[in-house]
């Protein structure tokens, strides 16, 4: 089992995107996969369909705090995948820092709890190097930074990286995903060799796939479905499978 965890304490930078179409792209590659959503924003649940109303009594928070069973806070996404599931924090979790029961090992405590074995563990992360960020990284065996390709994206990424090692420095970060990347303006290659040198400064690398912008991105969650469903023969559908199969590479290699 291997355990990825999506981090970048900028918002709108693809960690909730990214997750589904990882986790739904390891999916279809017959892999047996949990995703977590630990924003309390609960995007991610929300395009997997799991609703409010539905995480009452079953979420991680209620977990923490020794309310429920790990096991039965476990929901299949779609009906017809099996395998495919996903555990929620819940809204609660907005006041993490201040929750007194939780702390950086929480995470790792609940999986261990886990009944089902899976292949693969997927977390979505907050926009904030908070408890559950920590605590995600602590549980983690890979870690994925998405970006933008703005100005201004790289200037995180240094302290981000001091964080993730302080936290956990046995981690391994895969790479920086360039995300959101427009077609029409074509990335030059000064530009994309300032990203590279980021990563490498980071003692990481810059996946060679790129995700490119695509209103099929927001309609398949609007439509709480994933790209592969919604629209297979996509480009975007394309960029991520494409990224899945580069970050499976890197497992094999890796052992
Ligand atoms: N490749 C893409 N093409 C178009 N829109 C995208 C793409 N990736 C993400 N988005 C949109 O950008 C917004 C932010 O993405 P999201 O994954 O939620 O970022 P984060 O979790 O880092 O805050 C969302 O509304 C999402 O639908
Ligand atoms: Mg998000």
């Amino acid at each position: 089992m291997r355990t990825i965890v999506l981090a970048n304490n900028k918002g709108g930078v693809g960690k909730t995107t990214t997750s589904l179409c990882l986790a739904a792209g390891l999916r279809e590659k017959k892999k047996k996969v949990l995703l977590i959503d630990l924003d309390a924003q609960e995007n991610l649940a929300f395009t997997c369909g799991v609703d409010n109303e539905d995480l009452e009594g079953y979420s991680l928070y209620d977990v923490f705090h020794g309310k429920a069973n790990v096991n039965d806070c476990v929901f299949q996404i779609y009906k017809d995948i099996d395998n495919f599931d996903i555990l929620v924090g819940g809204i609660e979790l907005r006041n993490a820092d201040k929750d007194k029961k939780i702390d950086a090992n929480s995470i790792k405590k609940a999986l261990l709890g886990l009944n089902d074995s899976y292949d693969f563990i997927v977390i979505d992360t907050p926009p904030s190097l908070n408890v559950l960020t920590e605590s995600a990284i602590k549980a983690a065996d890979d870690l994925i930074i998405p970006i933008q390709p703005s100005a201004y994206s790289l200037q995180g990424v240094g302290g981000l990286n001091g964080f993730i090692k302080s936290v956990n420095p046995n981690i391994n970060i895969v790479g920086l995903l360039l995300t959101g990347v427009n077609e029409r303006t074509n990335l030059s290659k000064e530009f994309i060799e300032i990203y590279k040198t980021a990563a490498k400064n980071i003692g990481t690398k810059l996946f060679k796939n790129m995700i490119r912008n695509s209103v099929v991105i927001p309609e398949s969650q609007v439509n709480r479905t994933t790209i592969y469903k919604h629209a297979p023969n996509s480009t975007v559908a394309k960029d991520y499978m494409d990224f899945v199969n580069e970050y499976l590479k890197g497992v094999k290699k890796n052992g």
